[in-house]
């Protein structure tokens, strides 16, 4: 066994565990993964001459990226704006400011695009007031998916052949990232992207989402529809009772979007128990004990018992794609092939 002394808490935490669940099943397990595009994406800036150190980080996020920033920018000295909205939670919030970032909250929603968009203006309005700033602009900027080959070369070193990737997706840029870079030593691994209902990214219409971090109202640039081969819509109270699960049976404390890859994950690595599975699961359940892992917060909000269903509902068009957990044959089509074609599926694609 190796002690590594890592350079900063950053760096450290950075590198996810690799913990093997079952015969097929193995999990990428990130106290919090968006150290790894925050990282990456400001000593990217760096090098390039975009962040000084007079320069002031502005972003939008109500969530990890926000945390990973806040981090990063406390080891290095940057000054951080973050953007939120109302939905921000109490302790998150706490930990911005104990790391020394000011924390911008948007009070009203924009007529299109919802909180996102509104934050969106308000991060281009601190910016037309500062000398200088940097936004790492997480949705659009192609260092962040870049920054997970690290993920790849990880599981290429550790695990070689990966049959089939799942975790999911908010930005895109982890799955998105990981499963391109992959695919340069694994060229036929499947990639299913896990999302929530009425989010926009794989084509429902937007809507009130209690599951967060995953989902979104408006389609992130970084969002590679054609890296997709499956897409499944999981309900929030399924999504939080495997949250538990994976706790109960694992050990293995995590937030919501881990529980949402780990449901989709075991489902598929049991259809499929030659294929060499591996689930994102993306932040520790600390932020989530007063809600996922509270019974009586869930059953105040209705969520304590979820529909019992063994098998996904199939859909070959996502509008339609119900309330439940539904799956749809995503064939690495675009958005418009996906949706607005019509076409069948290739042979195989379900
Ligand atoms: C907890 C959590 N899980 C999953 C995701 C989705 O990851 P990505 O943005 O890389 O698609 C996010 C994104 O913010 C997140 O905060």
């Amino acid at each position: 066994m190796e002690l590594t002394a890592f350079a900063d808490v950053v760096e450290a935490q950075r590198i996810p565990t690799l913990v093997r669940l079952s015969d097929n099943l193995y999990a990428v397990v990130f106290r919090l993964m968006k150290l790894v595009p925050a990282r990456h994406i400001l000593r990217q800036a760096e090098s390039s001459g975009l962040l000084t150190a007079d320069t002031t980080v502005v972003e939008t996020t109500s969530g990890t990226f926000g945390l990973a920033l806040a981090m990063q920018c406390a080891l290095s000295g940057h000054r951080l704006v973050l953007v939120s909205d109302p939905v921000i939670d109490a302790r998150l919030h706490r930990q911005l400011t104990h790391l020394g970032a000011t924390v911008d909250i948007v009070r009203h929603p924009a007529e299109h695009g919802g909180f996102q968009a509104s934050r969106l203006a308000r991060v281009e309005e601190i910016r037309a007031g500062l000398p200088a700033s940097f936004c790492p602009e997480q949705y659009s900027n192609p260092e962040q998916p870049m920054s997970y080959a690290l993920v790849a070369d990880l599981l290429w070193e550790r695990l070689g052949q990966v049959d089939c990737l799942i975790g999911p997706v908010g930005s895109g840029g982890s799955m998105c990232g990981t499963a391109r870079h992959l695919r340069q030593a694994c060229p036929d691994l499947t990639a299913v992207g896990v999302d929530a209902h009425l989010s926009v990214l794989f084509g429902q219409p937007d809507g009130h989402r209690v599951l967060r971090g995953l989902g979104n109202s408006m389609m992130p640039a970084n969002l590679d529809h054609t890296e997709f081969d499956e897409v499944h819509w999981l309900d929030t109270a399924t999504a939080f009772a495997a949250t538990r699960d994976l706790y109960r049976s694992r050990a293995l404390f995590m937030g919501p979007t881990s529980g949402a890859s780990y449901f989709v994950g075991s489902w598929w690595a049991a259809r499929h128990p030659d294929a060499v599975t591996v689930v994102m699961l993306p932040d520790e359940g600390h932020r989530y004990v007063d809600t996922v892992y509270d019974d009586v917060w869930l059953a105040a909000n209705g969520l304590g018992d979820p529909v019992a269903q063994r098998e996904p509902t199939v859909v070959t068009d996502p509008r339609p794609a119900g309330a439940g957990w539904s799956r749809m044959g995503w064939a690495r089509r675009t958005l418009a092939e996906a949706t607005g074609s019509g076409d069948p599926l290739p042979a195989g694609a379900l």
